[in-house]
């Protein structure tokens, strides 16, 4: 079977790191034809740090390339009290990889152009380049077959009572991306807050013989020390979604539906407000906003692929 072209947009976070991990342990089905960062758990910089990091543990010679500072408009508003002072839980890679580019926009526009097929886009974080992207480079949008988003909820956010973190953090950038026609998979927290790990499984990974599953217990540790999970039983790992779509999309029940970015202030700002009316028929062109998962068979899946990397990078 044909590997799909991906682009992994991404701002390394630790749900980011899990989530690489898993497109890394399906190289089978993936031609990654880089990581971009983008400002939006940490720093860029840090956020850029971490994705050599990972690739440097892992060593991968996966082209890292660096995005935007910021969002396009509003002000940074970096997670640490959810991934930590450097971005992954605190947890400390090595350093061997150099950064491919220091601009993911031309980056991607040029891999997109001179791949022979198609590209499909994985952004799981803040979408700030992606909008710069197609804004800046129209000629990508035809070469671009689907976008697989891990961002947005059709009800109740986690960042505010109406916003998921992603959209919330660069609502402009995600109203130009939504807007765009572009083909769109949506993992929002619709689906991503059954996406994850049990408290077990990550005492397991603590205690693995196996390098990338004991740093995925590590650094996955971190969330539960927050209060970023349901007491202490489960982790979402939300991004893992837009990866485990692309691999699995038996697993998700879904609909066609519009999808409105709220640009306002306060509460409303960042509510991906989506057109969920039953006595309504969307056709495919509008976005795949992803209403259900089966949560045990993601988490079996996701487990494998981690253990599964461990015995590939042996
Ligand atoms: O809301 C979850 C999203 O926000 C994930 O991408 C996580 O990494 C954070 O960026
Ligand atoms: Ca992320």
């Amino acid at each position: 079977m044909e590997k799909r072209n991906i682009i992994i947009d991404c701002d390394p976070g630790i749900d980011d790191v899990v989530a690489l991990c898993f497109a890394a342990a399906h190289l089978d089905k993936f031609n990654i034809l880089g990581i971009t960062t983008v400002a939006g758990n940490q720093s860029i910089e840090k956020v850029t740090e971490n994705a050599l990091g990972l690739m440097s543990f892992l060593n991968s010679d996966i082209k890292v390339a660096r995005g935007a500072k910021g969002p396009l408009i509003r002000e940074k508003r970096p997670a640490a009290h959810v991934h930590g002072e450097n971005g992954v839980g605190d947890y400390q890679f090595p350093h061997t990889k150099t950064l491919y580019s220091n601009n993911a926009i031309t980056f991607m526009r040029d891999a997109i152009m001179e791949c022979d097929g198609k590209v499909t886009l994985v952004p799981v974080g803040p979408l700030t380049n992606i909008a710069l992207l197609i804004k800046t480079f129209p000629e990508v949008i035809e070469k671009i077959d689907l976008l697989s988003i891990m961002g947005g909820a059709t009800f109740g956010g986690n960042i505010t009572a109406t916003a998921e973190f992603n959209v919330w953090a660069d609502p402009e950038a995600a109203r130009i991306v939504f807007d765009s026609k572009l083909p769109i998979v949506m993992s929002g927290l619709d689906v991503t807050h059954s996406c994850g790990f049990f408290r077990d499984d990550v005492n397991n990974m603590l205690k693995s013989e196996g390098k990338i599953s004991r740093m995925c217990g590590e650094i996955l540790n971190y969330y539960f020390k927050g209060d970023h999970v349901n007491n202490g039983t489960f982790t979402p790992v939300h991004d893992a979604s837009a990866i485990m779509y692309l691999i699995h999309p038996e697993l998700y029940a879904f609909r066609h539906m519009p999808v409105t970015v709220d640009c306002s202030e306060e509460l409303g700002r960042g509510n991906t407000i989506a057109d969920v009316r039953e006595w309504f028929e969307y056709d495919k062109t509008y976005p795949k906003v992803l209403t259900g998962v089966d949560l045990e068979k993601f988490r079996e899946l996701l487990l494998e692929g981690i253990y599964g990397l461990d015995e590939k990078v042996r």
